[in-house]
């Protein structure tokens, strides 16, 4: 059921419920973090591999310490510059977050969502929401309450509706290893913004570290229809002539390409925000037309415009 009413979900989330939340950058499938019936329910409704731990959600930078240790000075500098808002930090954890949360590991992924609905809910609990992305394991994030309950229909009983995520994709994540900071995934705040409050930032690549490590799967956010990442569309419709084509552009329709029934436009004014906050609902409609294949243009690579490519890049990505 898609609902407005916050009670409700809070009911039902002190009861060890499942409930999906709005957030300023995308849905969230959220239970209670310290009940290990709700967080194993979080998994099933997912299909996500228990090796994939989850993101906590806590109404205040207060609250940090109930969940997180042994805080660096630069994690300070970070919430305070950007939370509430779509910065997660890792950090290491306290000893009473359970395993299954963190998937074993010795840290936790904890932000202050920015969204008056998961503010007010939050405010009514006493415990954390984990909550990761509310789409099945691999799929496209949802970023409206109708995206959720396309995805799990009536096996979640509540979708809480808070109208379409303002910033469209997921949080950046930041963790720190030996004290410093490292980027772990692009997101909706951008590296330069970072790097504005605490300095140059090192990236975690996937070849040089662990590779599949959480948060960096090469295949995530995927639409079911073919999928191709491409920086000459018009280049890339000749070699699918024989296919019906759907096109996910930047900043305007491609004139080339009459036969393209369906072309989705990012943003006419090429502005980056409004891209990222319609990028997922246009590989959504696309991936539920009828082509037989999508192409997706590359956006330049900088501010939010990286974080938009790294994205589409798991979209396309077969391995
Ligand atoms: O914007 C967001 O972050 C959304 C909204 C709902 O808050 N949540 C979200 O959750 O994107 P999820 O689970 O789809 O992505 C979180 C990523 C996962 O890929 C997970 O592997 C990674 O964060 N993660 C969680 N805990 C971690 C940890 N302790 N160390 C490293 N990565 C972690
Ligand atoms: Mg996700």
């Amino acid at each position: 059921m898609i609902t407005k009413n916050i009670a409700l979900a809070r009911d039902v989330l002190v009861q060890d419920g499942i409930v999906a939340i709005p957030t300023e950058t995308v849905y969230g499938l959220a239970g209670n973090a310290y009940s290990e019936t709700a967080v194993k329910q979080i998994f099933g409704l997912k299909k996500r591999p228990f090796f994939n731990p989850l993101i906590l959600h806590i109404k205040s930078m207060e609250c940090l310490h109930s969940v997180a240790r042994e805080i660096p000075e630069a994690a300070f500098k970070l919430a305070s510059s950007f939370w509430p808002g779509a910065l997660t930090l890792v950090l290491k954890k306290q000893a009473h977050i359970s395993d299954l949360v963190t998937s074993g590991m010795d840290t936790v992924a904890v932000r202050v969502p920015n969204h008056p609905v998961a503010m007010k809910l939050l405010e009514q609990l006493d415990f954390p929401l984990a909550a990761p992305s509310a789409n099945p394991f691999g799929s496209i994030s949802p970023t409206t309450a109708q995206h959720v309950h396309h995805y799990f229909e009536e096996t979640l009983s509540i979708v809480l509706d808070g109208g379409a995520c303002e910033k469209g994709i997921e949080s950046t994540i930041i963790g720190f290893e030996n004290d410093e900071p490292v980027l772990y995934r692009h997101g909706a705040v951008s590296i330069e913004e970072i790097e504005m409050v605490i300095g140059k930032i090192k990236i975690f690549t996937e070849k040089a570290d662990k590779p599949n490590a959480p948060g960096m799967l090469s295949r995530h956010y995927a639409p079911n229809t073919e999928t191709h990442l491409v920086t000459n569309i018009s280049e890339s419709i000749h070699s699918f002539s024989d296919k019906k084509i759907g096109l996910l552009l930047f900043k305007e329709k491609n004139s080339d390409s009459q036969d393209c029934l369906f072309q989705e436009v990012l943003s006419t004014t090429g502005d980056f925000d409004e891209a990222a906050r319609n990028v997922y609902a246009a590989l959504h409609r696309l991936d539920l037309s009828d082509v037989d294949v999508i192409l997706v243009e590359k956006l330049p690579d900088i501010g939010i415009g990286k974080s938009i490519n790294d994205r589409l890049k798991r979209a396309v990505n077969k391995e």
